[in-house]
């Protein structure tokens, strides 16, 4: 059973309303300062199991009905279903029609999410609940992207001005650091900034990277170094010179240890160089949590940018973590990007959840994962600069919802978060398309494109348009046997080259890939995880799974170290492995 603790409690004020900033405000300081609101025994309060829920048990009963019908008929029969099951909001285009569904799937879906009080949980996150219930925090990546003159409270404190005053100073540091006005120790400007950090700390930063090149200053080299292995950071700095070089560490803790391993190097490699420990000042700067062990590095804490523990780890790329991407696009560019989240984040709270992107993309997840079967999401942008989104999405997604009980820790009886995975669109047509086509598998697809190229190179980009829209309709509509043999194909021939169709896909389309754009993408995706992550009844901001590995390693390490002398008490498999690492 969930308890009341657990479920948050349900807002004053209803999720679709309009209410104006000021009374958003007001709302929430009423929930942070004033009376502690009492749990109500609505709906949304309850502790119904998931699958025990009417909408879950009539989708049960819908979903054989739906399986047995196909996309072709489906288009066939309703003429108006390529225009009808779109949403068009905040500059996105989402044509959902090529899924398999009906009205009626749509609607169960949504009143699915209804009775999950999605709507209460969504209020709760915006107004800074410990919804985060395994580590007691608030879930407020949202206010790193809430304007000035706004407010949000977390234990009675009104952090906006706090996002905004380390916003100034990434900003003040960025623009000396682009100007060539912030100097190395010898006086020479910077040319070169390498991004130390890992998971949260560097996809976010890496993705965002490439995503907005288009965008970021010429002159400057960028580098993402995450990798404990010492060939990231040997190959990232080959060709560097360190008087010009300026080290971001990046981390939320400041402990992880493939990080600080890197930092240490990295601090290392500057000395060998500059020689003299005043060097450090003027090539490290960190960007943290945790000030003491910024400190203990011997990075000065003026150098330091902070976050807050409400941030999560692979929601922070909008924080200070995101300091190369303004290093490199300008502050200008990233106020853009945080307005594009900040823009998405509101549709998500106000939008009626029929035309709610986040929500349907969410809940047409819900619908391939546990009632189809499906195991994994391919996403698959046609857009070459967001060749690290899938890997992105990686973290994002499965680190959030790759959860086995419940809030109250309850173990799930059905499935929780799918797998994702993907690479840029037509590279993939002439990689494992054919799986997704011919193969035995259902993969639902997420198509991403842009109507405008931000390299207008001879017919290049009607090509690539012409894949994206292309491979949807296939995957979707397929060849029949009789089209087929209609085409004088041999008849041994025949089954080889038919196509099933009805694989479902959503595309998304936008204008332009501009950094307004990736925030509106970035919170689209984080919104859906939150739409899944509350029908499954998970908490979908901790990520407990990491840590045993985490801590065997440390103890590997020093049994590595010591020539695994001493006795073993691992597994004999495990034991065995690391004799054969202690002999050289
Ligand atoms: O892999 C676990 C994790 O805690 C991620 O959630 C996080 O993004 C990453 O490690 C890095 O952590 P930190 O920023 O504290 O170095």
């Amino acid at each position: 059973a969930v308890s009341h603790e657990i479920f948050s409690t349900v807002s004053s004020h209803s999720v679709g309303g309009t209410m104006t900033a000021k009374e958003r405000s007001l709302a929430r300081w009423e929930n942070e300062g004033g009376e502690i609101p009492q749990p109500k025994p609505s709906r949304e309060n309850s502790i119904v199991p998931l699958t025990k829920l009417a909408a879950w048990q009539a989708l049960e009963k819908h979903y054989p009905k739906v399986r047995e019908l196909h996309l072709r008929k489906l288009f066939a029969d309703d003429p108006t279903r390529g225009n009808r099951m779109t949403v068009e909001a905040v500059g996105i285009y989402f044509d959902y029609s090529k899924h398999r569904i009906t009205d009626e799937t749509i609607e169960l879906l949504l009143q699915l999410a209804e009775e999950s009080g999605l709507g209460s949980r969504i209020d709760a996150m915006f107004r800074g609940e410990k919804i985060n219930v395994t580590e007691k925090r608030a879930v407020l990546h949202v206010a790193l992207r809430t304007p000035k003159g706004e407010s949000i409270f977390v234990d009675g404190v009104d952090i906006v001005p706090e996002v905004h005053a380390v916003l100034n100073k990434m900003a003040d540091f960025s623009t000396k650091v682009r100007s060539g006005a912030w100097k190395g120790y010898t006086g020479k400007p910077i040319r070169n900034v390498i991004n130390i950090g890992i998971g949260g700390s560097d996809l976010g930063p890496v993705m965002a990277y490439e995503a907005l090149r288009h965008y970021s200053q010429r002159d400057l080299t960028f580098h993402f170094v995450s990798n404990v292995d010492g060939t990231d950071f040997a190959e990232a700095t080959r060709d560097l010179d360190a008087e010009e070089t300026l080290f971001i560490i990046a981390s939320k803790t400041f402990t992880t240890l493939e990080t600080m391993t890197n930092a240490h190097t990295a601090r290392d490699w500057v000395l060998k160089t500059m020689k003299d420990p005043a060097a450090i000042a003027r090539h490290f700067v960190a960007v943290s949590t945790n000030a003491g062990e910024v400190t203990k590095f011997g990075i000065d804490t003026t150098n330091m940018f902070g976050f807050w523990d409400w941030v999560g780890g692979r929601y922070s790329m909008d924080s200070a973590i995101g300091l190369s991407t303004m290093i490199a696009i300008g502050p200008e560019h990233f106020h853009a990007m945080l307005d594009g989240f900040h823009q998405m984040d509101e549709h998500f709270r106000t939008a009626p959840f029929e035309r709610n992107l986040p929500v349907l993309m969410g809940l047409l997840g819900i619908w391939y994962n546990n009632f189809f079967a499906a195991q994994t999401v391919a996403v698959l942008p046609y857009e070459q600069y967001l060749k690290r989104f899938p890997a992105y999405l990686q973290q994002l997604t499965m680190e959030s919802n790759g959860k086995h009980v419940t809030l109250d820790g309850t173990e799930v009886d059905y499935q929780t978060g799918p797998i994702y995975w993907g690479e840029p669109g037509t590279n993939g047509q002439h990689s494992f398309y054919q799986l997704i086509h011919q193969g035995t598998k259902l993969i639902p697809c997420d198509f991403i494109g842009f109507v405008q190229p931000l390299n207008p190179l001879g017919h290049h980009h009607d090509i690539l348009l012409a894949n994206m829209l292309a491979q949807a309709e296939a995957l979707a509509i397929g060849k029949t046997p009789q089209e087929v043999s209609a085409e004088g194909t041999l008849e041994s021939l025949a089954p080889h080259q038919t196509f099933e169709g009805n694989h479902p896909s959503s595309t998304i389309l936008l204008e332009r890939l501009t950094p307004m754009a990736l925030g509106k993408l970035v919170a689209l995706y984080e919104h859906c995880v939150f739409t899944q992550g509350t029908i499954w009844q998970i908490d979908s901001f901790d990520q407990w799974g990491v840590e045993l590995g985490k801590s065997l390693a440390k103890q590997i390490v020093t049994e590595l170290e010591s020539g695994a002398t001493g006795q073993l008490k691992h597994d004999s498999s495990t034991n065995m492995l690391i004799r054969r690492n202690t002999i050289v």
